[in-house]
């Protein structure tokens, strides 16, 4: 009994820390208000979960750290427009909480 525990905890911490969605933290809005004025941790929180609700709806979502800013910036516009023909509709507000959300977290 107490080593099946001790095994879902490890489990639990594996999936937390898990490498594809690192959790967005304070630190990760500062380095990134310069770019984006008046960025919150909320504001980022809310791109990572719109991110995973929208963007999971035809494939995984990728990982964030694998493109740069750049690479965002070309396929969000064109996954955003995929989504609202033939996925979840995307408002342009979350578009763009979206897009903020994978340049933070994203690779630099
Ligand atoms: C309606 C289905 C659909 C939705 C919703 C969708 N995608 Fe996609 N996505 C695809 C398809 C199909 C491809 C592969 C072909 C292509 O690039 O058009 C793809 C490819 C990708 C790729 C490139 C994969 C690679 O390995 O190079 C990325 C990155 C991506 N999507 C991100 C997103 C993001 C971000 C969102 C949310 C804004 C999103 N997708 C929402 C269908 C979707």
């Amino acid at each position: 009994m107490k080593k099946t525990a001790a095994v879902l905890f490890v489990a639990g911490l594996l999936v937390a820390c898990s490498p594809k969605f690192m959790t967005p933290m304070q630190t990760d809005v500062d380095r990134m208000t310069a770019k984006f004025p008046g960025y919150t941790l909320a504001d980022l929180q809310k791109g990572m979960s719109l991110y995973q609700s929208k963007c999971g709806a035809c494939h995984d979502p990728k990982a964030p750290r694998s493109r740069d800013e750049a690479g965002w910036r070309e396929i969000v516009p064109h996954m955003v427009e995929k989504s609202n023909k033939k996925g979840k509709p995307i408002s342009p507000e979350e578009a763009d909480l979206i897009l903020r959300y994978v340049i933070t977290m994203g690779k630099h």
